[in-house]
């Protein structure tokens, strides 16, 4: 806790990308992102690959609200799973991305240590899908579960 810095509030996510989600798309996604996330004043990150996202957004709480409002209505995504929520006073992790796109690498670890430290029943379950959807492979097998 920084008690001088601005009270932020961080949402961590991930869910599975709807069928017909593709590269191009997400890159729409990112554009559109970086344009409203200026005047929202959020920041973060936003992984993509093997039909799975993984988002870091970081910004004023009301702001952050109305944002998952938002993705909680975006058809382009479904099986979302709340990794972290919290609001404290500190600087933001990604000062200066108004919603970056990272490589994919290391999306799977990220999820298995998500899973091992989730206790909540509805998020194990999503985990479990998501992990089982990476494990079949790429892009094609998207949507047919
Ligand atoms: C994976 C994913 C990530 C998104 N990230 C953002 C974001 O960081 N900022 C944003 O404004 N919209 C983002 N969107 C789009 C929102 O879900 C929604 O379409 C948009 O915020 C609607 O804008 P409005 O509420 O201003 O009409 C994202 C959508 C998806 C599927």
């Amino acid at each position: 806790m920084n008690d001088a810095a601005p009270m932020l509030e961080t949402f961590v996510y991930c869910s599975r990308a709807a069928e017909g989600v593709d590269d191009a798309e997400v890159d729409r996604i990112i554009e559109w992102s970086q344009r409203r996330n200026v005047e929202r004043e959020i920041t973060g990150v936003l992984v993509f690959g093997s039909g799975v996202f993984f988002q870091w957004i970081e910004g004023p709480p009301a702001a952050v609200k109305n944002l998952i409002a938002s993705l909680d209505g975006d058809p382009r995504h479904h099986d979302i799973v709340a990794l972290d929520r919290s609001a404290e006073k500190r600087e933001r992790l990604y000062p200066n991305w108004e919603m970056e796109r990272v490589a994919a690498d290391d999306i799977r670890a990220v999820l298995q240590d998500a899973l091992e430290s989730a206790e909540d029943k509805s998020n194990i379950a999503a985990l479990r899908r998501i992990l089982k959807h990476l494990d079949l492979g790429p892009l094609d097998t998207l949507g047919r579960s």
